[in-house]
């Protein structure tokens, strides 16, 4: 019965070797875009193994520079890449550049994984984002979801070059033989997020404009949107944790979405920060402005059954997220 189970799992989602074990131990482990948020995450999660950690920040070598990438991979041989270097941000970021969003993508991810290829890496992580399916995907999105209907206009750049990305990883598993996967991490929060004005994700947006009215004690913190929108937050520890789990556990190129499966209102969440960072005032919600789409959450099933499960509550996540900011 088991065994009709596995070769089912096998079938369903192209697992080419379940059994698959393989080791950190003893490897030179290059995390690209080792500063942002999910690549600290990443070498935090990265100082337990018996790794030999490699980074390079963005002034030593310009991932897009082709060249460097190849020189690099020669001096330094890795046999390990976390691909996190990206050109990220939210919706303001991508409209106002999007020839960046999508050029920096694509020779980010070309280079980094035609020079693994080029020179050996023994396994590879390359990070897209859940930003990859379709605007109307059925909720929460599998993996299959994946090219069934159009993308979100807001961010469409970025969307294809993660595209673009997972299918090189694909390519290169399927004509070379590369042990190359790709992950959907879900909407990301935690420390190393920033808190600029343009820039910030929901999580770290609320924390700072909670956190500013508390200290000016203002009367109310206004939301946009009804605050009735779905969403899903997953710490980056979490998520660094979930990488390295794929990374000893899973042989394949076919994508793994990463996320809690666990969604709620940004009304609750709105409430939770305001909790969380003290704030005595109200929350109002300004339904003049859009909420985007009505749900957005991955599904994880494939994820629990590859054996791993997220572990930091939201609001244990947000507190220490919220310590860190008071750290800054
Ligand atoms: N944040 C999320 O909610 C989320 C969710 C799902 C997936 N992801 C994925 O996670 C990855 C990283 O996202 P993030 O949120 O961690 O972004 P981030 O905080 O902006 O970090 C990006 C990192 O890439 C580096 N970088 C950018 N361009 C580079 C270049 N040309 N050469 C060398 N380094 C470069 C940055 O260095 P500098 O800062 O020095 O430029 C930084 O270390 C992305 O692939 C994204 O799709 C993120």
């Amino acid at each position: 019965m088991l065994l009709k189970f596995l070769i089912l799992l096998v079938q369903e989602w192209g697992f080419s070797d379940m059994d698959t074990v393989f080791s950190h131990e003893g490897k030179k482990v290059y995390v690209a875009g080792h500063s942002g948020l999910a690549g600290s995450a990443l070498v935090r999660r990265l100082a337990g193994e018996k790794c030999t950690l490699l980074t390079a920040s963005h002034s030593e070598l310009d991932l897009t520079n082709q060249e460097a990438v190849s020189q690099w991979f020669i001096s330094n041989s890795p046999d390990v890449v976390y691909l996190a270097a990206a050109t990220a941000g939210g919706i303001h970021a991508n409209y106002e550049r999007p020839g960046e969003f999508i050029y920096n993508n694509l020779a980010i991810q070309n280079n980094v994984v035609h020079a693994s290829y080029i020179h050996g890496v023994k396994k590879l992580c390359f990070l897209g984002s859940s930003c990859i399916y379709p605007r109307l995907a059925p909720q929460p999105m599998t993996e299959k979801s994946l090219l069934t209907g159009s993308l979100d206009k807001h961010n469409v750049w970025y969307a294809v070059a993660k595209i673009a990305g997972l299918m090189l990883v694909d390519g290169y598993s399927k004509q070379y033989g590369c042990d190359f996967i790709s992950v959907m991490p879900a909407n990301l929060y935690g420390p190393g997020d920033k808190y600029t004005e343009k820039n910030s994700h929901v999580v770290a947006a609320l924390i700072k404009r909670f956190h500013e009215a508390k200290l000016s004690n203002d009367a109310s913190v206004s939301i946009w949107g009804t605050g009735n929108a779905m969403r899903e937050f997953l710490h980056c520890d979490d998520m660094a944790d979930a990488c390295v789990y794929l990374m000893e556990n899973y042989t394949s190129p076919d994508i793994v979405n990463i996320g809690t499966g666990l969604d709620l209102s940004i009304k609750d969440l709105a409430y939770l920060i305001k909790d969380v960072v003290g704030f005595e005032g109200n929350v109002v919600f300004d339904t003049s402005k859009p909420d985007g789409m009505p749900r957005k959450v991955v599904d994880v099933s494939k994820l629990q059954s590859i054996g791993w499960q997220s572990k930091i509550s939201l609001r244990a996540g947000i507190a220490s997220t919220y310590e860190e900011y008071l750290r800054l």
